[in-house]
């Protein structure tokens, strides 16, 4: 598999990377063998960049992949870890925490669970509101110092607290949501990512299954995430977000490609500073989506897919109203 740098500070990364998060938490019941398995055959097709949060499961996604990881090279694995989401006893979600010691605290648990002495690239996952950045980023910058971290990165942050946390430490990469319906990172983040040297993770390049061409209207309401909380899997939003993967689907279908390695090759398509991580959970998702590698998006296909979903095409919100207001990314710059 191809790599790239992630920023012009960061490692060098498979091209795609894979996100534990599913296994764990927010899409369904998960099969914990098959989860594992799945690590290990993206191991084995060269994927190195491995996505987790310390809140995916309360701890439950890291235990997972310190176990896939053992017996594995670990220097030929890059380990990028979330921190700060608080979670309840029922899974709720109830604010977050990046003040300095949270940020030894929240370390110590994780490289415990990861079975790891230090973590690749450390980020918060969201912007704490009572914290400033610069003691956040001074705070894991100090953990790079003593060895536990390699790399800082962000989350769904907007340009303005990008440069605020590039100023105290450089920044590999920003973590933050990016497909064919989520285009809110081309107003300006990504114009700022880019001049200063800074990468892009891509989440939800399918939108969390959404526009993956397996997801139906029959699904609606399921009782997960997505269905219980997700704007853009409901009612009316849910039949119109439906009608733009049945246009993706006719394009794929020209190419020879799903429509599941449309999507990912689109994101691919929009710069080799910005690295795709796919939330497959079994084999045969991790198989489709590392098909994307292989599909080539000319100009005029990509011109083409701009015509049938051009940027705010999808019905509803990427996250309900009060997710929403937790995401700096999504407050003016
Ligand atoms: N920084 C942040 O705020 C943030 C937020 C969310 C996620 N993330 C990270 O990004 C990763 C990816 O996010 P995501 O899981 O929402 O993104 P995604 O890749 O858009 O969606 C993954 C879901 O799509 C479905 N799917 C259908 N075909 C697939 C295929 N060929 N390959 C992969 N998935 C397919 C699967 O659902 P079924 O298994 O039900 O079929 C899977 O759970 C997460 O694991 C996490 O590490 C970060």
């Amino acid at each position: 598999m191809e790599t790239r740098k992630l920023g012009s500070t960061g490692p060098q990364t498979s091209q795609l990377g894979l996100g534990l998060m599913g296994m764990s938490d927010l899409y369904g019941p998960a099969d914990r063998a098959e989860s594992l398995a799945t690590i290990h055959s993206a191991l084995d097709a060269g994927v190195t960049l491995l996505d987790t949060g310390d809140f995916y499961g309360m701890g439950h996604n890291e235990m997972l992949l310190g176990e896939a990881l053992q017996g594995r090279n670990r220097e030929r694995v890059q380990v990028s870890v979330k921190f700060g989401a608080l979670r309840d006893p029922d899974g709720g979600f109830i604010g977050y925490d990046s003040r300095p010691q949270a940020v030894a605290n929240f370390l110590a648990y994780s490289l415990r669970r990861l079975g790891t002495d230090y973590i690749d690239i450390y980020r918060p996952s969201r912007l704490d509101p009572a914290t400033p950045i610069e003691d956040t980023i001074g705070a894991i910058a100090e953990q790079v110092r003593k060895g536990h971290v390699r790399h800082v990165g962000l989350s769904e942050v907007n340009a303005d607290t990008l440069r605020r946390a590039h100023a105290v430490h450089p920044i590999t990469d920003v973590q933050i949501e990016y497909s064919m319906i989520s285009r809110g990172i081309e107003n300006g983040l990504l114009q700022t990512a880019r001049e200063l040297g800074v990468g892009i993770t891509a989440y939800g390049v399918l939108s969390r299954g959404l526009i993956s061409g397996h997801w139906t209207a029959q699904r609606e309401g399921e009782q997960d995430y997505r269905g219980l909380h997700s704007p853009r899997f409901q009612g009316e939003n849910l039949k119109h977000n439906l009608e733009l993967v049945e246009r993706m689907r006719a394009v794929a279908q020209v190419k020879g490609i799903s429509v599941a390695q449309l999507a990912i090759a689109w994101v691919m398509a929009q710069g080799s500073d910005i690295v795709p991580l796919v939330g497959a959970r079994t084999r045969s998702r991790l198989q489709e989506a590392l098909g994307a590698l292989d599909a080539v998006l000319l100009q005029a296909d990509l011109e083409a897919l701009e015509l049938i979903v051009p940027q705010g095409a999808a019905a509803g919100g990427r996250y309900n109203d009060y997710q929403l207001s937790h995401l700096d990314s999504e407050k003016a710059a």
